[in-house]
């Protein structure tokens, strides 16, 4: 594991930036998987600022990590946070976009459908928000460190996380999630686990401090030979070791 302990939230975003554009120089073709939520924000704000200021991204594939369950159009989906973010604000498109579809009919045949877009394209960044409980994707505490492309039951952290990022009632919030499992999510060769702010600090100190254990699913990319942790200084407020 690859710790960096930066400032702030700036400083998170900037150098999640920093990785997948040495990465894109490097390889043109590379292919770069995104999830959604406050930790990318404004990574993807200034990505696209990139793209249009230059950044070659016309043969890099792009796809995503997970979807909620529902209507794409709603504000929550992940389609809808990477036009908001990203594709509404670019002028160059990469070669390839993919993302599940959250208004699926046959649930069944879009994850056969994701999971062979995964084997024909391996990610060479696979970049993830750290969830208050641990949770990485979709992939809660208790997933399987097996467990491949599924629709996942959101737990109630995880839920409220999303009501207020949204600003919805529990009603309206999405509960399941299309994601990649944490076996997709090892496949890649990179995989970078960011997290900003103190509501973040428990689960760093679970990752950092603790056993591997699928209690904390984020534990488990420690197993990976390129994990890069970004951590920011309220992130990392519990850890023994300042
Ligand atoms: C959410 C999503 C993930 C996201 C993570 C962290 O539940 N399923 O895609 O990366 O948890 O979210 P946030 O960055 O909003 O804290």
């Amino acid at each position: 594991m690859i710790l960096y302990k930066v400032k702030d939230f700036n400083d998170m975003s900037n150098k999640i930036l920093e990785e997948i554009i040495n990465c894109i120089n490097i390889k043109p073709d590379a292919c770069i998987s995104f999830t959604t939520g406050r930790t990318t924000k404004q990574l993807l704000k200034d990505l696209a600022f990139s793209i249009n200021g230059g950044l070659n991204i016309e043969q890099a594939t792009f796809c995503n990590l997970d979807e909620f369950v529902g209507d794409p159009s709603q504000e929550y989906s992940v389609h809808s946070f990477m036009r908001k973010y990203l594709y509404n604000n670019i002028n160059y498109f990469p070669k390839n976009i993919f993302m599940l579809k959250p208004d699926a009919v046959d649930k069944e045949a879009e994850i056969l459908r994701y999971k062979n877009i995964l084997k024909d394209y391996p990610r060479d960044i696979q970049i993830l928000g750290l969830g208050v409980n641990g949770h990485i994707g979709a992939n809660e505490p208790g997933t399987s460190f097996e467990q491949e492309c599924f629709i996942a039951d959101s737990h109630e952290e995880t839920i409220k996380s999303t009501m207020e990022l949204f600003n919805l009632s529990y009603d309206n919030t999405p509960n399941q999630m299309y994601t990649m499992g944490i076996k997709e999510i090892m496949d890649a060769r990179c995989v970078i686990l960011a997290a900003s702010g103190f509501t973040k600090a428990k689960a760093v100190k679970e990752v950092i401090e603790g056993e591997i254990t699928s209690d904390i699913p984020a534990s488990y990319l420690k197993k990976h030979s390129n994990f890069i942790l970004i951590v920011d200084e309220a992130a990392c407020s519990l850890l023994a070791l300042k």
